[in-house]
């Protein structure tokens, strides 16, 4: 894939996922921009696509933030003219039970997972119509259809269920005006969002999923190249799981 010129903003790109999404764009040549609560560590992402001869560049951002979100969206549009591809992928998660969870639980778990998809999409929304393109794909969670799962517990859930409610709504609005707006919903990935899911643990859970493997990130990332991509130019609205086959039981 070919993304040449375009300028494709991830955030939460300094590990997991996120960092797997923006290796990707980077060496499919796109100019790649990672916003991260963690500029550390997003710089050292940064480091290894300059390093492989790609562009990318490192924006501190904590996403709940909406002044400081869209102050960074004008920025970023600002120097580069544009942006085609809005990626949210920033996300944390909570293991408590409901019963363990409480209001600041519930609103850290909305403001980073929800809100921050949000603040996103209200800053880049706007120049995306005037433009008529963009491309926006959010990574949401089975633990959103199936209200939580192995790690994910209700709050998550109900956070990564708004997610995609608004992916949809985004692509009803969207669509008159040249946007895509799409969802991807990963299962257990190899990531550190997955470093306390070991031995026993991790063996049961593996023989509950049909392709018997936690996805790696790259799994999720050559499906997010493909939403961006013209060959998913038809595909509006859509909640795509890479999950090994959970969601079949
Ligand atoms: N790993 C899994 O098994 C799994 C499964 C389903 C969905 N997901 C989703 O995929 C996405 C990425 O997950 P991951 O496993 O790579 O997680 P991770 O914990 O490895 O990485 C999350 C990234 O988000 C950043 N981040 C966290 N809070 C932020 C904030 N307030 N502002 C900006 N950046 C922030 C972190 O610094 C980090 O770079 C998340 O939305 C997660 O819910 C993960």
């Amino acid at each position: 894939m070919d993304f040449k010129d375009k300028v494709v903003v991830i955030t939460g790109g300094s590990q997991g996922i996120g960092r797997a999404i923006a290796l990707s764009f980077a060496r499919a040549k796109a100019k790649v921009i990672i916003m991260d609560i963690n500029k550390e560590l997003a710089e050292k992402v940064q480091d290894e696509i300059t390093k492989e001869g790609f562009d990318a560049k490192v924006y501190k951002l904590d996403v709940s933030n909406a002044e400081e979100t869209k102050k960074t969206i004008d920025e970023i549009t600002a120097e580069y003219g544009k942006i085609d591809v809005l990626i949210n992928n920033a996300g944390i998660v909570d293991t408590k039970r409901f019963v363990d969870s409480s209001e600041k639980d519930w609103d850290r778990m909305i403001n980073i997972n929800l809100k921050g998809v949000f603040n996103t999409c209200s800053a880049v929304f706007p120049q995306m119509i005037a433009r008529k393109y963009g491309k926006i794909i959010n990574i949401a969670s089975v633990a959103g259809k199936r209200g939580g799962g192995i790690f994910g517990n209700t709050l998550y859930a109900a956070s990564k269920a708004g997610v995609i409610g608004m992916t949809k709504g985004l692509a009803r609005e969207g669509g008159p005006y040249g946007i895509n707006a799409n969802a991807i919903c990963p299962g257990p990935t190899n990531t550190p969002m997955l470093d306390d899911f070991t031995g026993e643990k991790r063996e049961n859970f593996l023989n509950t999923i049909p392709l018997r493997r936690f996805a790696d990130p790259e799994d999720v990332a050559n499906v997010a190249l493909f939403l961006a991509s013209d060959m998913a130019k038809h595909i509006t609205g859509e909640i795509t799981d890479v999950d090994g086959g959970i969601m079949l039981d």
